[in-house]
C-alpha cells in the first residue's frame, strides 16, 4: 500500500531512523539528522555506490573541503547563475519560491522567466498563501550559503553546492595521479549545501545534503565506453524532451538519438542497475531528459532518475553531460592548463601556430633578463597570447608585455600529438532522496491490522539478524549473547532482544526491516541448534547455532538463499 509519508517519517523517528535536527529548539525546516539504524544504512548505500564505481569501473575517490573560496565558484558559474526564483508578500513579508506557487496552473513552472511568473500570478489570481495579499516581483535569490574564510571580510567564500567543483580543482592532481590518461574517473560523496527558499516534502528538499558523485573525464572527441556491449541490450524506460515515455534497449537509445552519446548512456543504466540493487523498486523508476531551459548552467544534456513516490515522480539522481564547462572556466579564471594530451598514432606534419620573441626589441629592452624572457613568451600557449598583449612570470616577477616583444607566426612541423579539453560525464546521486525512496519502496503495511514490515534489501538493511533467548532464563539468555557476540565478529550487524513475546520482538524486527530473526530455546541448549526465521515467508528452519554467523553472511551477500538453506 502506498504509504503516507508522516506515517513512514513517524517509523523512522521513533526507530531511529531519521530524526528532525534541532528538534529541542523548534526544529529548522528541511533539516534532518540520521539517528543509529539511518547512518548504518545510508552507508550501506554508499557502500553499493563505490562497490559499482570503484570496485566495477576502477574509479578513484577523493575527499574535499567543503567551505570554497568565493572564486572557485565564480569561475564554476554558481556565484552568478545557482539561484530559484523567490517573490516576498508585500503584506506579511514571507518568501516563496515563485515557480512552486504556480505549480496547480503550468506543466513546468521551473522554465518560467520572472516576467512569465508574475503574470501566471496575475492570470490565476495567485496571492500570498499565508495571508492572501498581493505577492511582490519576482527575483533571483542565490542558493549558496555564504562565508568568510578567517576573520573580516577579506575572503569571501561559501559551503559547496555540490562537491563536484572539489574534484575540478584538483584536476592537475588527478590527472598526474592517473598517469595522465582518458577516460578517468573520481568520485566523491560528502555535503553539499543549498539554502533553499521553502524546503518541503520532509527529506526529499535538504538544506544540508548528502551526495555521491561521480566526475568522468572523457575524451571530448570519443565518448564510447569499453563495456557498453555488456548493457547494449538491456531495457530502459526513458521520457525524451519531446515528453513521450519510451522504452527501448540502452543500444537502441543512442542509435535513435535519443541519448546523445554511449558514454551517457552507460552511465544512466549503471545508475538504474545501482538504484534496484539499493532497493527502488524497477517499476518505478523512470530517466527523463531535463527540458532545454530547465538544465543547469553546466550542462549540455542531463538524464534525471526519477523514482515514483508519494509525492510523485522525485528526482533522485542527475546524469549529465557538463561537456568542457568546468575545466574550460578553471583554465579562464586560475591560468592553469588543465588540457589532455592526446598522442597521434603516428606524428603528422602540419602547420601550427607558436609564440615568438622579438629579440631585437627585448634586447635592448631588458638587457640581461631578456633571455629568460623570451624563452618565457615562446613557452607559452598561442591562446595566451591573442589578446595582444602576454603576461609571463620570471624569477618570480609577473611581466605584461605588448606587441612589440612577440608575434604569433605560422610554422610546419611534424607533430606527435593535440591538446583537448576533456569532456565531463557526471553521474551525481542525491544520497538522502535515494535513501527516502529506499524506505518508501520497502514500507509495506497491512491496510487491516496496521502490521508493518519494511522490506529492505538485505544488503542495505541496517541489522540483518535479530537475536533472541525465548526467554532470559535457564542459560538461554547465556547462549543467545554468546551467538549475538560471535555474528557482530564475523562482521554482521545484530540487535539482541530480550524483552516482550517472541511475536513483539519478530514485529520490532519486521517494522526496522531485519531480514532474519534467530531463536535460541530449551532445545538450543541440547543440541546447539536454533530457530532462524525469514521476514518476507515467515518460514522457520533449525540451524547448527555455530554456522550462523556464516550463513547470515551469505544470505546478505546473496550467495545463499533461505530456501536452499
Ligand atoms: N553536481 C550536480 C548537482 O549539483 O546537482
Amino acid at each position: 500500500m502506498k504509504p503516507d509519508p508522516a506515517d513512514l517519517l513517524g517509523l523512522c523517528r521513533r526507530r531511529g531512523y531519521i530524526w528532525p535536527s534541532f528538534e529541542m529548539y523548534g526544529g529548522v525546516a528541511g533539516m534532518f539528522d540520521y539517528g543509529p539504524l539511518g547512518i548504518t544504512m545510508r552507508n550501506n548505500i554508499v557502500e553499493a555506490w563505490r562497490l559499482l564505481y570503484r570496485g566495477r569501473e576502477g574509479f578513484i575517490e577523493i575527499d574535499s573541503e567543503t567551505v570554497t573560496p568565493r572564486e572557485v565558484l565564480k569561475a564554476s558559474g554558481h556565484v552568478d547563475q545557482f539561484s530559484d526564483y523567490i517573490t516576498y508578500c508585500g503584506s506579511c513579508d514571507s518568501p516563496f519560491r515563485a515557480d512552486h506557487l504556480v505549480s496547480g496552473y503550468c506543466e513546468n513552472p521551473d522554465v518560467l522567466s520572472p516576467a512569465e511568473l508574475e503574470e501566471s500570478f496575475r492570470a490565476n489570481g495567485v496571492k500570498c498563501p499565508e495571508c492572501g495579499g498581493e505577492l511582490g516581483p519576482v527575483e533571483d535569490f542565490n542558493l549558496m550559503f555564504k562565508t568568510t574564510i578567517g576573520p573580516g571580510s577579506s575572503r569571501p567564500g561559501f559551503l559547496r553546492p555540490e562537491t563536484a567543483q572539489g574534484i575540478f580543482v584538483n584536476y592537475p592532481n588527478l590527472y598526474r595521479y592517473g598517469r595522465e590518461k582518458m577516460p578517468l574517473g573520481v568520485i566523491q560523496t560528502g555535503r553539499g549545501y543549498r539554502n533553499e527558499i521553502a524546503p518541503r516534502q520532509g527529506m526529499i528538499r535538504m538544506r544540508e545534503f548528502n551526495m555521491m558523485e561521480v566526475e568522468l573525464f572523457v575524451d571530448p572527441e570519443d565518448k564510447t565506453w569499453p563495456r557498453f556491449h555488456e548493457v547494449a541490450d538491456e531495457e530502459i524506460t526513458l521520457v525524451p524532451q519531446d515528453g513521450r515515455e519510451v522504452t527501448v534497449t540502452v543500444a537502441q537509445a543512442v542509435e535513435r538519438g535519443i541519448i546523445i552519446n554511449e558514454v551517457l548512456a552507460y552511465f544512466v543504466y549503471a545508475t538504474k542497475e545501482l538504484l534496484e540493487f539499493v532497493g527502488i523498486d524497477p517499476a518505478r523508476i523512470r530517466f527523463r531528459q531535463h527540458l532545454k531551459d530547465e538544465m543547469a548552467h553546466y550542462a549540455m544534456d542531463c538524464w534525471d532518475a526519477e523514482a515514483l513516490l508519494s509525492y510523485g515522480w522525485t528526482e533522485v539522481t542527475g546524469v549529465a553531460d557538463r561537456g568542457c564547462w568546468d575545466l574550460s572556466r578553471h583554465m579562464e579564471f586560475s591560468g592553469q592548463d588543465l588540457t589532455h594530451f592526446k598522442p597521434f598514432d603516428e606524428p603528422v606534419e602540419m602547420d601550427v601556430e607558436k609564440v615568438r620573441a622579438k629579440h631585437k626589441a627585448l634586447g635592448p629592452a631588458f638587457k640581461g633578463g631578456a633571455k629568460a624572457i623570451a624563452e618565457a613568451i615562446e613557452a607559452l600557449d598561442p591562446s595566451a597570447a591573442k589578446g595582444g598583449t602576454v603576461r609571463v612570470a620570471v624569477d618570480g616577477e609577473e611581466i605584461e608585455l605588448g606587441g612589440e616583444y612577440f608575434e604569433i607566426v605560422r610554422v610546419r612541423e611534424k607533430v606527435s600529438g593535440k591538446r583537448v579539453v576533456p569532456h565531463v560525464i557526471e553521474p551525481s546521486y542525491g544520497l538522502d532522496r535515494i535513501f527516502y525512496s529506499v524506505l518508501e519502496h520497502a514500507y509495506d503495511k497491512d491496510p487491516e491490522d496496521g502490521y508493518t514490515v519494511l522490506r529492505l534489501k538485505p544488503s542495505v538493511a541496517p541489522v540483518k539478524v535479530g537475536v533472541f533467548p525465548l526467554m532470559d532464563k535457564d542459560g538461554l539468555g547465556d547462549f543467545a549473547t554468546e551467538l549475538d557476540e560471535m555474528v557482530r565478529e564475523y562482521g554482521v550487524e545484530s540487535y539482541y532482544d530480550a524483552s516482550g513475546t517472541i511475536g513483539r520482538r519478530y514485529a520490532r524486527m519486521d517494522e526496522i526491516g531485519t531480514p532474519w530473526c534467530v531463536t535460541v530455546d530449551y532445545e538450543s541448549l541440547e543440541d546447539g541448534t536454533v530457530t532462524v526465521r525469514d521476514r518476507d515467508t515467515k518460514e522457520q528452519k533449525r540451524l547448527a547455532a555455530e554456522d550462523v554467523p556464516e550463513i547470515i553472511d551469505l544470505l546478505v551477500c546473496g550467495e545463499l538463499s533461505f530456501a536452499d538453506l
